[in-house]
C-alpha cells in the first residue's frame, strides 16, 4: 500500500517494439509515461528534491527555481508540493497550456518569457530570468538541470539500473536516448557502460538543435534538442549521434500508435526514427538488443503531433525554409 501516489516513481514497463523493415533489431522501450506525473522527469524531480532535503542542502523555507518549458516543470511542481517547498518555474510562450495549467494547479509560481533569444528560441532568456531571481532572492536553490550532477545521478541510479536488469540476458548492445538537458543520457549511459562496456550509446537529436553542433533553426517538437550545449553532457558516454527531422518524428509517432498501441510524445518518435536511420547506415547481421526511452505520453500532443493540420503547417514551413536556403 502506498501512502502517496507520488512515491510510485520508476519501475516502468519495458515493451518490445518492431521496425517492420529491419531484421535483427530487438528493440525494448521503457515507457516513462507510467510515472506519476506522466514523464521521465518524475525521476529527476523526486530524486533531486529528496536528496537536497535529506542532505540539508535546502530546508522547507528554501525557494526552488528552475527553467523548464514542460515535463520537468510539471514534475518539480508535484514534488515541491509533496515536500512543502515553494517553487518558481520559468516557462516561455511555447509551453503547452496543459503544462502551464498543471504547474499552477500544484501551486507553482509561473513566470512566462515571451521575448525570443538570438537563436529564435527562449531558453537563453529563461536562464537570464532564473539568474535574476537567484540574485534577488534569499535562501534560493536553482535546480539547473543542464549542469546539476544530481540530474544525471537520478537516472544513473533508477532507470539505468532498471534497464540493465530488465533487458533480456542482461545484455545491452545499443542504447538510444533523446537529448535535451542531457541528464537522461548522461545518467543512463554511465550505468549501461558500467555493466556492458561494449554497449554503443547513440544520442538522438533533432534538426535545428545545436547540442551536437547542428545549425540552429526553429524547432517544432518539444522535449528534444536545445539551443544551448548542456554542460552535464561532458560526463556522458556517447559513441555516436543520429539527427532526425520533424517529418521522421511525426511518422514514427503515428506508426507507434497504429502498430503498437503506444501513444507517445515527439521525443519517443524521434528515438524510433533515429534507430531506423542508424541501422539503415549500419545494418547488423546478428540479433542485437537495443534499449530506448519513451519519455512521455502523446496524449498531451493530440492537437499538434497527432493533428493533420498542425503536421501540414510544419511541412509547409520546413519546405519554405529549405527553398529559401537553396536560393541563398
Ligand atoms: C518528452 C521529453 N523527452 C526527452 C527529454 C530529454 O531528456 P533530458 O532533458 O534529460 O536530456 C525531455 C526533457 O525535457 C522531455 O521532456
Amino acid at each position: 500500500m502506498l501512502k502517496n501516489i507520488l512515491h510510485k516513481v520508476g519501475n516502468t514497463p519495458m515493451v518490445s517494439v518492431e521496425i517492420d523493415t529491419k531484421e535483427n533489431l530487438k528493440i525494448f522501450a521503457k515507457l516513462e509515461y507510467y510515472n506519476p506525473t506522466g514523464s521521465i522527469k518524475d525521476r529527476a524531480a523526486s530524486y533531486i528534491l529528496n536528496h537536497l532535503l535529506q542532505k540539508k542542502i535546502i530546508s522547507h523555507s528554501t525557494t526552488i527555481v528552475e527553467s523548464s518549458s514542460g515535463n520537468f516543470g510539471v514534475a518539480l511542481s508535484a514534488y515541491a508540493k509533496l515536500y512543502g517547498l515553494k517553487f518558481i518555474c520559468i516557462i516561455d510562450k511555447t509551453t503547452l497550456p496543459i503544462n502551464e495549467e498543471l504547474m499552477k494547479l500544484y501551486g507553482t509560481e509561473v513566470i512566462c518569457i515571451d521575448k525570443p533569444d538570438p537563436y529564435g528560441g527562449y531558453l537563453l532568456n529563461r536562464i537570464a530570468k532564473v539568474k535574476e531571481i537567484v540574485e534577488n532572492t534569499e535562501d534560493v536553490y536553482w535546480v539547473n538541470q543542464y549542469g546539476n550532477k544530481l540530474n544525471a545521478l537520478a537516472y544513473f541510479n533508477t532507470i539505468g539500473e532498471e534497464i540493465c536488469s530488465e533487458v533480456p540476458d542482461k545484455k545491452v548492445d545499443y542504447l538510444f536516448v533523446g537529448v535535451s538537458s542531457g541528464g537522461t543520457i548522461t545518467g543512463i549511459s554511465n550505468k549501461v557502460k558500467q555493466r556492458n562496456p561494449d554497449a554503443q550509446v547513440i544520442a538522438v537529436d533533432v534538426e535545428g538543435s545545436i547540442i551536437f553542433d547542428g545549425k540552429p533553426r526553429k524547432r517544432f517538437i518539444p522535449g528534444i534538442g536545445s539551443s544551448m550545449k548542456p554542460s552535464i553532457l561532458s560526463y556522458a558516454k556517447i559513441d555516436d549521434v543520429v539527427t532526425v527531422d520533424e517529418e521522421e518524428t511525426i511518422s514514427a509517432c503515428k506508426d507507434l500508435f497504429q502498430k503498437h498501441n503506444l501513444l507517445v510524445g515527439g521525443s519517443s518518435g524521434s528515438v524510433i526514427a533515429g534507430i531506423d536511420k542508424y541501422f539503415d547506415k549500419y545494418p547488423v547481421k546478428e540479433e542485437v538488443n537495443i534499449v530506448c526511452v519513451f519519455a512521455d505520453t502523446g496524449s498531451k500532443y493530440l492537437s499538434t503531433l497527432f493533428n493533420n493540420e498542425w503536421c501540414m503547417m510544419v511541412r509547409e514551413k520546413t519546405k519554405k525554409r529549405e527553398l529559401l536556403s537553396t536560393l541563398k
